[in-house]
């Protein structure tokens, strides 16, 4: 496993974290066993994987928590969330409870990075201006040591929530979309969050337009015919199989980990799986050396103009 510092928090954490959210929850959506999945937590740890992102509303702190009980805690990075949207309540006292329930899950005494989750901009205000204080008190309270927010990517894909919360100074990590069809973070999060020395978690690197091909076909023609992708840029019955040569990708998800991994404000690319064969390939793409500078120029010109879809 390779290593970083996750901006202001000063935590070495590695640079694949473990995501038990997105579409398998590590494994739960598709029910397996909690025993398959609590396999999966335990092969990322065993790889050296020290961030373990989940949240309340996942259903999988409990297995996460399992995992946690068999290394020693200050040995890994706990990330999970507080809700914030739809009938969220964010009252005070439903924060607080929201995070004791979650320390119990978890099994802790403590949660390493607690984000409020999938904030949409219409919401922000509210949480700057009723939630991050009483988090600020339960982190003097010793219960979080660091705060980060989270974006709805697939409702926000152009970052419009997170560059209002790059106005203020009260986050440690922020957590955003990325891949390499929409790149817009690298303008609108990353350079920002670099400057504040903010840590940054990312999701999305991997969705169903980098891993089934025809859902890639399907997302790249709708962006030909918006206007967002030229014409003919992409041969569209192989559109990024460029990518895959002696030298460069061994397949689309192997770029398009690689392409997020070496990314300048790019700290830890999580990746989610209920399929321990997957994390090792995962593990083993987001280690390798950055793809050849001439794909990845390509990538950036043929996508130079795409801020609203998530990959998925
Ligand atoms: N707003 C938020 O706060 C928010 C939103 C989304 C996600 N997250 C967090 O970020 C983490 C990462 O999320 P994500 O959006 O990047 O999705 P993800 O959870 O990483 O899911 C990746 C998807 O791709 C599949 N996959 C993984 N590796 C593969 C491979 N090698 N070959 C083929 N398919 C593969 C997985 O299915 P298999 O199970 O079949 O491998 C899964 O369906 C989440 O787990 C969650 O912790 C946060």
């Amino acid at each position: 496993m390779k290593y970083t510092t996750l901006g202001r928090t000063g935590l070495k954490v590695s640079v694949v974290g473990l995501g038990c959210g997105g579409p398998s929850r590590i494994g739960q959506s598709q029910k397996r066993s909690e025993a398959d999945s609590l396999r999966v937590v335990r092969e990322a740890l065993g790889a050296g994987i020290n961030v373990i992102d989940s949240a309340e509303a996942y259903g999988t702190e409990a297995i996460v928590g399992k995992a946690l009980r068999e290394v020693r805690r200050e040995e890994v990075i706990v990330s999970t969330k507080k809700s914030a949207w739809g009938d969220a309540a964010l009252s005070r006292a439903a924060i607080t409870q929201s995070l004791e329930a979650s320390l119990k899950r978890l099994g802790t005494d403590y949660i390493d990075i607690y984000h409020v989750h999938a904030v949409l901009p219409k919401d922000y205000p509210l949480v700057r201006d009723e939630v991050v204080p009483c988090l600020l008190d339960l982190k003097r309270e010793g219960k979080i040591r660091f705060l980060g927010i989270t974006e709805m990517f697939h409702r926000d894909s152009g970052h419009a929530m997170l560059q209002l919360a790059l106005e203020d100074d009260c986050w440690d990590v922020m957590m955003a979309g990325f891949n390499l069809l929409n790149q817009s973070a690298r303008q609108r999060v990353f350079s920002r969050t670099l400057e504040k020395n903010i840590g940054t978690l990312i999701m999305f690197a991997v969705r169903r337009a980098l891993s089934r091909k025809e859902r890639l076909l399907e997302t790249l023609r709708d962006l030909e015919d918006r206007g967002l992708l030229d014409r003919g840029s992409a041969d569209l019955s192989d559109p990024l199989g460029f990518l895959v040569h002696e030298g460069g990708a061994t397949n689309v998800t192997d770029a398009a980990y690689r392409y997020c991994r070496h990314e300048p404000g790019v700290d830890v690319v999580l990746s989610g799986t209920g399929d321990v064969v997957h994390l090792r390939e995962n593990i083993v793409s987001l280690l390798r050396e950055d793809l050849p500078k001439r794909d990845r120029a390509r990538l950036n010109t043929l996508f130079s103009r795409v801020d609203d879809i998530s990959g998925d």
